[in-house]
């Protein structure tokens, strides 16, 4: 039957009903009932990449948007990274959630649906995830990764391993999880935000991230965020520059997606990996330092670039938050930290916040 066309009433002078942006995600076949994936609309398919890498190299100091670092051959390379000996960051995380999720889970109200926000591969969210089931029997899942393959393969693992899960995966970058949760109803949800990731912001852009976050959130709603501490620079260096070489090849894997995707020339024995540790700003650095003066050619971009030898392009930030400095960043968000845990080491810290702070 051919649907009727609408009646159209009299022209209205109210304006049309704000559309909801998660009506524009498209889904995904999954061949699995408790599994759904969702993928947030890209506007121009890679047109953003294309863009940042024209902005960033031919900006002084050259740089690149660390969020393109996660292609599928960079996901895989950090899941090496939380594994290696020096990146403590995965572990003293994971040593908390082991000795306090039920307590987390106790502390919540009621029910909830678990948000985590660049869930990777759900690695230490399964200890929130079995915590929450022991104490509420089912539970919603929405975990938000810019990378779908990998979003795909551990929701998957995570609908075969637990009765009374139901997933729903959301792939793209924040944005789309904060449309997310700002559009969805149902109970209260727990938000994750784990793995210092906040550190890649600077604290302005962390603040405007959390002022967003809350914004989406609604009164009963948590966030639980992971934050790394500060600590000796010798510690942190090692953490960014292990022996083994993981977080070298994940850095030039920058350069090596520009060569796949965007016919770059960049010869990668023609570039090293360096980690410093900038003080006066309180974090970590990552860079890439040409080894000679030399030109490139990104061919689908029509950008030719000129690097002298020593000149670097500046890869990622990873800032390293004192205590005062979680207060300070939680008050400035508009959050109210309720609980804080530390590992054995008082290395790396979660906080379990809601919104309501000073400038809530
Ligand atoms: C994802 N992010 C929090 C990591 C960090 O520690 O900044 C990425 C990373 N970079 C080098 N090693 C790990």
């Amino acid at each position: 039957m051919v649907p009727e066309p609408p009646i159209s009433g009299p022209p209205s002078s109210e304006p049309p009903p704000p559309e909801n942006p998660i009506h524009r995600f498209s889904e995904l076949p999954t061949e699995c009932d408790s599994l759904t994936l969702i993928a947030a609309p890209e506007d121009r398919p890679g047109a953003d990449f294309a863009d940042d890498v024209r902005a960033g190299l031919s900006a002084c100091p050259k740089r690149l948007p660390c969020l393109y670092f996660y292609d599928e051959r960079g996901s895989r390379l950090f899941e090496r990274i939380c594994e290696l000996p020096e990146y403590y960051l995965t572990r003293a995380e994971r040593s908390i959630l082991e000795a306090h999720a039920d307590e987390l889970a106790a502390l919540l109200a009621g029910p909830v649906d678990l948000v985590d926000l660049g869930s990777g591969n759900s690695g230490k969210t399964r200890l929130v995830i079995e915590a929450l089931l022991r104490c509420q029997g089912r539970l919603r899942f929405i975990p938000v990764d810019i990378s779908s393959s990998m979003l795909r393969e551990s929701s998957l693992a995570l609908v075969e391993t637990y009765a009374g899960l139901e997933v729903l995966a959301v792939a793209g970058e924040y944005q789309a999880g904060l449309d997310y949760l700002d559009a969805e109803g149902g109970p209260p949800r727990l938000v994750l935000w784990l793995g210092s990731n906040v550190g890649n912001f600077t604290p302005p852009e962390a603040v405007g991230f959390l002022r967003r976050l809350g914004g989406a959130m609604r009164p009963g709603d948590a966030l639980l965020i992971g934050i790394d501490l500060r600590k000796e620079p010798a510690v942190l260096v090692a953490a960014y520059d292990d022996a083994a070489g993981v977080t070298a090849q994940f850095n030039l894997n920058l350069l090596a997606r520009i060569n796949r995707e965007l016919g770059g020339g960049f010869d990668l024995d023609a570039f090293a990996h360096e980690a410093r540790w900038n003080d006066a700003e309180g974090r970590m650095e990552m860079h890439l330092r040409s080894l000679r003066g030399q030109s490139v050619e990104i061919a689908d971009i029509g950008l030719r670039v000129s690097f002298a030898e020593g000149e670097t392009i500046h890869t990622e930030s990873s800032c390293k938050y004192s205590l005062e400095g979680i207060q300070e960043l939680a008050a400035a968000s508009g959050f109210a930290i309720s609980r804080q845990w530390l590992d054995g080491g008082s290395r790396f810290s979660l906080s379990l916040m809601a919104r309501g702070g000073a400038s809530g």
